[in-house]
């Protein structure tokens, strides 16, 4: 894993999942991050393989709860993001999808309140020792990279003593979302602090924050030094932004619905994501949006999304979760 030159999808809870990772390496993306599980869940989990759709899935045993389904296509760009407070939990839950997955990253940014409340997410940015901890316990243990996400902390030289501290554990590589922990989503991102980083280590710093379109890779990289760029809402809003050209928002919904119904993608979080890319546009009031609203299955958003430009082949097979799995066929 190469972590130089790379346009990075971001982590995202509830949107990261395989159809979307998918979604925007077909556009561009080098390296794609897995939406944040936490430890405690995945050391309730079980590896099976999914024959009936060629998916690796990682599930909660007792149960059919899939808590991250992987692919062979993405075995060497997928990053496995992990929430955790402790280097032996964090080990025993990372070896689980170790041999699935083509690294594994440690959140230390998340400001949400069950985040920080376990001491994990940007709880972490407070406690060196632990991040030591966590990072060597990986990278002695674990035979693929190791990185961490940190966001900016309060003064210039606190971040970049930290990121001194991190590389010291020989991790591969450190993303830096240029916001601070009590710093809003609309609030910029500084991508001067993330030039301090940059020029302060020597291993690779994914530059993470406000990235809208596809020319904005090239601005950051050229205020931040950093040659691998990571972002988050601007892939959600209109994942082909990993494309010099790109696509019509319309031809990336119906390809996220396409590929979310190829892998027997949750209803729950195809429709999460779905909503997000159209409320960037339009709105959920317009018919398009209430139907999403109002779908109770992959085969109901299909006919919304995709209704006057595909044939539609309904198939039934049981194996699957959903049931009822979609065949399409473009006109
Ligand atoms: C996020 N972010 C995030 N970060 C992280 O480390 N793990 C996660 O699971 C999530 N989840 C998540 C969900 C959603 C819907 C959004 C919008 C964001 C933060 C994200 O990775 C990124 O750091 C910030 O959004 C800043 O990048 P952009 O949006 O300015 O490109």
């Amino acid at each position: 894993m190469e972590y130089r030159n790379k346009l990075v999808l971001a982590p995202m809870v509830r949107v990261g999942t395989l159809p979307f990772r998918l979604l925007a390496a077909q556009y561009g993306a080098d390296i794609t991050y897995g939406e944040e599980i936490i430890d405690h869940k995945l050391l309730k989990c079980e590896r099976r393989i999914n024959d009936a759709i060629g998916s690796i899935d990682i599930v909660e045993k007792g149960t059919e709860n899939v808590v991250f389904r992987t692919c062979d296509q993405e075995r060497n760009q997928v990053v496995f993001q992990l929430g955790t407070s402790d280097a032996v939990r964090a080990l025993t839950a990372a070896q689980l999808v170790c041999k699935d997955v083509a690294a594994i990253d440690i959140n230390m940014g998340c400001p949400k309140a069950f985040s920080i409340s376990g001491g994990m997410g940007a709880a972490l940015l407070k406690k060196p020792d632990l991040i030591h901890d966590i990072l060597t316990t990986l990278k002695r243990n674990l035979c693929i990279p190791v990185t961490c996400k940190i966001r900016l902390l309060n003064s210039t030289h606190d971040t970049v003593e930290l990121a001194r501290r991190i590389e010291k554990t020989m991790v591969s590589a450190v993303a830096v979302h240029g916001r601070r922990v009590v710093d809003r989503p609309r609030d910029p991102a500084n991508w001067s602090e993330i030039a301090n980083v940059v020029d302060a280590l020597s291993i690779p710093v994914i530059a993470n924050g406000d990235v809208f379109e596809h020319e904005d890779f090239q601005r950051i990289r050229e205020v931040t030094g950093s040659s691998s760029v990571m972002v988050a809402r601007g892939a959600l809003w209109n994942a082909s932004i990993f494309h010099p050209v790109g696509s019509p928002i319309e031809v990336v919904k119906r390809e996220y619905v396409r590929k979310s119904i190829l892998w027997d993608h949750d209803i729950k979080s195809t429709k999460y994501t779905l909503k997000e890319m159209i409320m960037h546009y339009t709105s959920l009031e317009l018919p398009e949006g209430k139907a999403v609203t109002r779908a109770e299955n992959l085969s109901d958003i299909a006919l919304q999304v995709n209704f006057a430009i595909l044939e539609l082949k309904v198939y039934k097979i049981p194996e699957l979760t959903n049931y009822w799995f979609l065949h399409f066929e473009y006109m």
